[in-house]
């Protein structure tokens, strides 16, 4: 079975092609295109996939040593995302997949990052508990295997990853700033500065980010730019001390024993660091997708059909619709 994955959502041109394994993926970022705008410009996004996806999709055609009449499935990201962009993916799939009389199947881009660990080994067994931490989510859920998600807790308003790029935008970080938040908290001085740790005492698995926000602003306009690495410290500490005793809390109710933690914000170092404290402590074992396939890509959406495709989910019809809004929930 070899399976063509596209993704589309945002800003990512992410293709790959699999086969029981990864055989190639390729992923264009327009992050630089979008920076003088301060963030994603929809119609400019939609506009680029296009313009990438067909040479992408040679390029990992011709790395993985195959040719297009080789493909027997093809997965897009049907949602969520924007509209246009997912648009843009979800015809070039259905397309070839009609011109080569293979299936295409809509894939949930959060389901995507939900296996992304089971693409390398050592793989996650069932159930698990995952934390879907990205720039438009941020979730517990307990997998019980391909298409069973609950909804443990899930954030009341921002996404971390989306507190971490309105901070760093705040900081002027540029956009998307939060690895370069992160890069600029490992030089400041824990502890100079105290931000809030919203929810943590909640005693469910619900968050909150946007006061952080706001903290932060009152906070860089009392203090001096050179205080910047400080704050960015205080930032991250606060974040991470949330989601990683979110987490713990999610692990003791669920009584799991494995972690999956997956999204942008997954490739957070002190995230990691701190995570893995607790797992060695308390003895529950972390999972996280291999590095490069932490932020969108192509891999993860060719795993997921792969799984559905396997799972007997046909594929045949070649009409489609994308959800630019989706409930993970709502799939099976
Ligand atoms: O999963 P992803 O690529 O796209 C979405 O589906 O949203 O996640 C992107 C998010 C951005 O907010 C980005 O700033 C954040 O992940 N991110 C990070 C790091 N790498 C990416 N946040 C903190 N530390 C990082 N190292
Ligand atoms: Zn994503």
């Amino acid at each position: 079975m070899l399976i063509l994955g596209i993704e589309t959502s945002c800003d990512e041109t992410g293709v790959a092609v699999y086969d029981g394994g990864l055989l190639a993926h390729a992923v264009h970022s327009q992050v630089s295109m979008h920076d003088a705008y301060g963030g994603v410009v929809p119609e400019l996004a939609s506009r680029d996939h296009v313009r990438r996806l067909v040479p992408l999709t040679r390029e990992v055609l011709s790395r993985a040593g195959r040719r297009t009449a080789d493909l027997t499935g093809i997965g897009y990201t049907e949602g969520p995302g924007l509209a246009g962009a997912l648009l843009v993916g979800a015809s070039f799939a259905h397309g070839l997949a009609q011109s080569l009389g293979i299936p295409a199947v809509g894939i949930h881009h959060l389901e995507g990052h939900l296996l992304s660990p089971l693409i390398s080994e050592p793989a996650p067994r069932f159930p698990f508990v995952a934390l879907l931490v990205s720039g438009g989510h941020t979730q517990l859920m307990r997998v019980e295997g391909i298409g069973r998600y609950l909804l443990l807790g899930e954030t009341q308003d921002d996404a971390a990853g989306e507190a971490f790029d309105k901070t760093a935008k705040l900081l002027g970080l540029g956009y998307p700033g939060g690895p370069a938040l992160s890069q600029l908290a490992q030089s400041g001085t824990p502890g100079r500065y105290r931000l809030p740790r919203p929810m943590i005492g909640s005693g469910d698995l619900e968050f909150s980010f946007s006061g952080l926000k706001t903290a932060v602003v009152t906070l860089a306009k009392q203090a001096a730019p050179a205080a910047h690495a400080d704050i960015a410290r205080a930032f991250v500490d606060a974040v991470v001390e949330v989601l990683v005793a979110k987490c713990v809390h999610a692990m003791e109710l669920s009584g799991l024993t494995r972690l999956v933690v997956a999204g942008g914000v997954g490739a957070n170092r002190q995230l990691r660091s701190a995570l893995g404290k607790e797992a060695e402590q308390r003895g529950f074992d972390l999972f996280y997708p291999q590095p490069e396939l932490c932020t969108d890509n192509g891999a993860m959406i060719a795993f997921a059909a792969a799984q559905r495709l396997r799972q007997g989910q046909d594929g045949a019809e070649h009409a489609f619709s994308v959800r630019p809004r989706w409930d993970l929930e709502a799939i099976s």
